[in-house]
């Protein structure tokens, strides 16, 4: 079931997404080669509990941490630990979600650690660029078909695939609502979208192939081929007349 938000109800998860936001920032500001994972998790942790929220991942489904911190070919959910060291070149996709007063923020960046390579900087630009080709179609009556095709076909042209193994997803009081929001698709198909529904809408862009492998932890996904990975999500709510995203 789909449900649409009252705009008092969308002005509550703009709270929650601008706290989000702020975790990722903060993360982002912090985030240095010799860290571990584990470090970037508890900055995370803390301040979300400071700003009186809940982090959402914690517990979700049994999940043991605040965020997912997604090093290089693990595409998504990498558990933060504290053997897992950032290292000069690596692109470190972070995923964050907070609970404020009831209502989910969830938001994922990827951050480049000193110098990379151009393939991943490359990597981690399209994939957002994939986002916002995404954004710009979102309105009233937009099929979901032409969310998919917009970050498919951008990610495609630059030589790179989509991953279909996950997808984004609605969002509210529950991190994960109706409809699903894949990153493939053909224009014109599925459901429309409506004013006062909020997705969020998180392409999983890889270098190489877009098959990806489940890790014996219950959680990390990594590419197949171990080539690298970038992940980048915002929740977005429809409107009238376009979209407005909450975790900017
Ligand atoms: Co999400």
């Amino acid at each position: 079931m789909i449900t649409i938000k009252t705009p008092a109800e969308i002005a509550l998860m703009r709270e929650s997404g601008k706290l989000t936001r702020d975790v990722l920032n903060l993360i982002g500001g912090s985030i240095r080669a010799g860290m571990t994972t584990k470090e970037l998790d508890k900055i995370a942790h803390d301040f979300i509990r400071e700003n009186g929220a809940y982090p959402s991942f914690l517990g979700y489904g049994g999940y043991p941490a605040s965020t997912c911190i997604s090093i290089n070919e693990t595409v998504v959910h990498g558990i933060p630990s504290d053997d897992i060291i950032v290292r000069d070149g690596d692109i470190v996709s972070v995923d964050v979600g907070t609970i404020l007063d009831g209502w989910q923020g969830d938001a994922a960046r990827t951050f480049i650690v000193g110098e990379t390579t151009e393939e991943k900087k490359k990597l981690v630009k399209v994939t957002e660029e994939c986002f916002f080709k995404a954004f710009a179609c979102l309105k009233d009556g937009t099929p979901l078909g032409d969310v998919g095709y917009n970050v498919q076909s951008h990610a495609e042209a630059n030589g790179f695939s989509v991953v279909r193994a996950l997808v984004g997803h609605g969002i509210g009081k529950e991190m994960h609502e109706d409809p699903s929001v894949p990153n493939y698709g053909r224009k014109g198909t599925g459901i429309r979208l409506k004013a006062g529904m909020v997705i969020a809408i998180e392409p999983m862009i890889n270098a190489g192939v877009y098959q990806v492998d489940f890790m014996p932890d219950g959680w990390g996904v990594k590419t197949r081929d171990r080539r690298p990975s970038a992940h980048y999500e915002n929740t977005v709510a429809i409107t009238e007349n376009g979209a407005e995203i909450l975790t900017l």
